[in-house]
């Protein structure tokens, strides 16, 4: 049956494209905030046990499923003889849909500050905040709102070239782009550490970073740390199971798992070891926050007060432009990849359409502060529908519900219907051995999910900000 199923052409073509998938704008952003509100050091070490003992067992499990049933993610539990479990599928499905419409225009911003950043525009340079709320549609000193049709444009070439790639297949289009994408963020992510490290008052930070400060470590911590291993390593949401179906039964799994994990927590600490010296170095330790503001206005206020800060300003974003292109690649995949085979629809056009859909809901976001009339109508989108409102209600339902039940969805299903050994024998097929095979079965029986279960009621009924 997998004949004429696509696959990844050789073995560090499916490695980058999963870690390619999982180093996203995450790492880049949320990771280094989230490590300096944990106390530094300690959240480090903390994050590292729950990427061992809770991430890689539930990597495994996704790409064992994809792998096993050589379906896509709504198909594949049925494919494995348990049909009741097609809902996990649709929910990781969905989450993938929800996240590709804002991420991309997430990535069209991203490639306006590249461009801004490469034409040495003073906009950005020298009023951060101010350029922030241009893109976003509004002309912060007057207050006035206005269409940002210059920024639509970026977030439709953004989501045009992931569409081209998606449209280029598997193994030459993902697999190449990921090939080239990849090593070149490493290279950016070195220049940037090496710039970062020794700017005079870097050390202060680079301490925090180092240091293990127990005080500061609390439940909120570890979920805190769980919550981001989750969508760090982009589980929970159909993209691993999709990734796992294309690949091939001679390669091991647990060893590509160990690779990937390692290689996007390494990207989330170097960026957490190049945002947080270089913030205290510039901003002081008051400067550190996380998300898009942060991103976007806080970063581009270090590069003001950073000697070379136009290059390196141009460095960042350009990493954060191949962290977003890689990981809206895998998300496109595991929607046209379900989409096709269900239906039999054609790729291009499947891709094309979706893409099209996809952007056009998110120009919500990019529009969330403007202000203009279209065809006499008067849309204002800043009173009322803001652009952190939007955010938040999405990654509310991603992040803290839909990710954590699908992750949950996941793991049941092989802990407890397909059974642990099966997804061993399917690790194990062709004579690979999984040395860690009991451990993992009595993590993904009870470990994982236990902890899943924690994150899912704890931060739906307590009302604590995860983000
Ligand atoms: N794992 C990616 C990150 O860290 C985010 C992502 C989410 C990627 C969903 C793909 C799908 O940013």
């Amino acid at each position: 049956m997998d004949n004429n199923r696509a696959q990844w052409g050789s073995r560090i073509g499916f490695l980058l494209a999963a870690a390619g998938s999982a180093v996203g704008l995450g790492n880049i952003w949320k990771f280094p905030g989230k490590a300096f509100e944990g106390g530094g050091g300690a959240f480090l070490l903390i994050y590292i046990v729950i990427v061992v003992l809770i991430g890689m067992p539930a990597m495994i499990s996704e790409l064992a499923i994809g792998r096993a049933s050589q379906a896509n993610v709504v198909d594949s539990f049925g494919k494995l003889g348990h049909k009741g479990y097609a809902w996990v599928g649709w929910v990781g499905w969905l989450v993938a849909f929800i996240i590709t419409c804002y991420y991309s225009h997430v990535g069209g911003w991203v490639l306006r500050y590249v461009a801004a950043y490469a034409v040495q525009s003073a906009e950005v340079y020298a009023e951060p905040a101010g350029f922030f709320y241009k893109v976003l549609g509004l002309d912060a000193a007057s207050g006035t709102g206005f269409m940002p049709w210059m920024t639509l444009l970026f977030a439709a070439v953004f989501i045009a070239v992931c569409a081209f790639v998606i449209i280029k297949g598997v193994e030459s289009g993902i697999e190449r782009f990921n090939k080239f994408g990849m090593p070149a963020l490493f290279v950016l992510l070195i220049i940037l550490l090496v710039r970062a490290v020794t700017l005079p008052g870097a050390s202060e930070g680079l301490r925090y970073m180092l240091s293990i400060d127990g005080s500061k470590v609390s439940g909120q911590t570890l979920l805190t740390a769980l919550s981001q291993a989750f969508y760090s390593l982009s589980l929970g949401m159909s993209i691993m199971v999709t990734y796992g179906s294309y690949l091939p039964r001679k390669e091991n799994i647990s060893r590509n798992t160990f690779l990937v994990c390692t290689m996007d927590t390494l990207v989330a600490f170097m960026a957490g070891f190049i945002i947080i010296p270089a913030v205290f170095a510039t901003l002081g330790p008051e400067g550190v926050g996380k998300g898009g503001g942060f991103a976007f206005i806080s970063l581009a206020g270090v590069f003001k007060a950073m000697p070379g800060g136009v290059l390196f300003g141009v460095i960042f974003y350009l990493l954060l432009l191949f962290a977003a292109l890689t990981s809206t690649v895998s998300l496109i995949e595991g929607i046209v990849a379900f989409l096709t085979e269900r239906t039999g629809w054609n790729r291009t056009r499947t891709t094309i359409i979706c893409s099209a859909v996809m952007f056009l809901i998110g120009c919500l976001y990019t529009c969330s502060q403007a202000a203009f009339s279209l065809k006499g109508i008067w849309f204002d989108f800043a009173n009322g529908f803001t652009y952190p409102a939007l955010c938040d209600a999405m990654e509310f339902l991603t992040d803290r519900v839909m990710i954590p039940l699908c992750a949950l969805g996941c793991c049941i299903f092989v802990g407890w219907s397909w059974k642990p050994k099966s997804a061993v024998d399917e690790i194990e097929r062709c004579g690979i051995r999984f040395r860690l095979a009991k451990a993992y079965s009595f993590l993904i029986k009870f470990i994982v999910p236990a902890a899943i279960i924690v994150i899912f009621f704890v931060s739906l009924f307590t009302g604590t900000t995860l983000s």
